[in-house]
C-alpha cells in the first residue's frame, strides 16, 4: 500500500517539476481534532494564530502510539465545489508514518515545545502531554504533492479498525506569480 502511495507521489513530483516553474506557498486554513468512535486516546487542541497561521496549542496522547495501532492518511482536493479523493490514501503502521511521511513533509517546527522532533523519538510516539508554540511547517522540501487550491488531510489513529483520535487540516496551495 505504501508503494502505491510512493508511486503516486513520485509521479506527481515529476509532473510538477516538469510542468511548473513557479514557486508555491502553503497556507493553513483550518485544523481540527477528530474524536474517537468510542474512546479518544489522542487529543489535539490546536489553533491557528494570527496572519501567519502559526500552529499553537497542546496535544495529549493518553497511551503510547505504538505498532499495535494503524495510521490512516487520506487526502482530498476541492474541485468545482466538491471534495474529491486526492492522491494520498494509505493505512500504515505509526513508525512508518512518522519516519517516512510526517518527519519529511509535515514536521511542525515550533518556537517552543516538548514534542519529539526526530523519527526515532516518535517510534513509538510516547504517551504524554505535549505543547507547542507558534509552529510552522517547513515546506521547502515539498514537491507540490497536492493540487493548487484547497487540500484536506485527515489523519486518524486506528486500533482494531476503530478510530481512537486524529487530526484534520485544510491547507491552501497558492502558486506564486513568476515574472517572465
Ligand atoms: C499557545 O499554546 C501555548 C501552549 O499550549 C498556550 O500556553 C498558549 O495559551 C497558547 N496561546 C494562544 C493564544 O492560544
Ligand atoms: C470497535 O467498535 C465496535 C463498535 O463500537 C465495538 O463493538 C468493538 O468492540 C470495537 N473494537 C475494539 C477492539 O474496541
Amino acid at each position: 500500500m505504501s508503494f502505491w502511495w510512493l508511486n503516486g507521489f513520485l509521479l506527481l513530483w515529476i509532473v510538477s517539476v516538469t510542468s511548473r516553474k513557479g514557486d508555491f506557498e502553503v497556507r493553513f486554513e483550518s485544523i481540527e481534532t477528530i474524536k474517537g468512535r468510542t474512546e479518544t486516546l489522542f487529543i489535539y487542541k490546536l489553533r491557528l494564530l494570527g496572519r501567519d497561521r502559526l500552529i499553537n496549542g497542546s496535544v495529549e496522547f493518553q497511551v503510547d502510539l505504538d505498532e499495535t495501532f494503524e495510521v490512516s492518511l487520506e487526502s482530498q482536493a476541492y474541485k468545482n465545489g466538491f471534495w474529491v479523493p486526492g492522491f494520498i490514501n494509505v493505512k500504515i503502521r505509526p513508525c512508518e508514518f512518522f519516519k517516512t511521511y510526517y518527519v519529511k513533509y509535515f514536521l511542525v517546527l515550533p518556537t517552543e515545545s516538548n514534542l519529539p522532533m526526530t523519527g526515532s523519538e516518535m517510534c513509538p510516539f510516547r504517551k504524554g502531554d505535549y505543547f507547542l508554540k507558534n509552529g510552522q511547517v517547513s515546506t521547502k522540501d515539498w514537491p507540490p504533492i497536492v493540487f493548487q487550491g484547497l487540500n484536506k488531510y485527515r489523519i486518524t489513529f486506528l486500533r482494531n479498525g476503530n478510530i481512537t483520535g486524529g487530526v484534520q487540516f485544510i491547507i491552501r496551495i497558492i502558486e506564486k506569480e513568476t515574472e517572465q
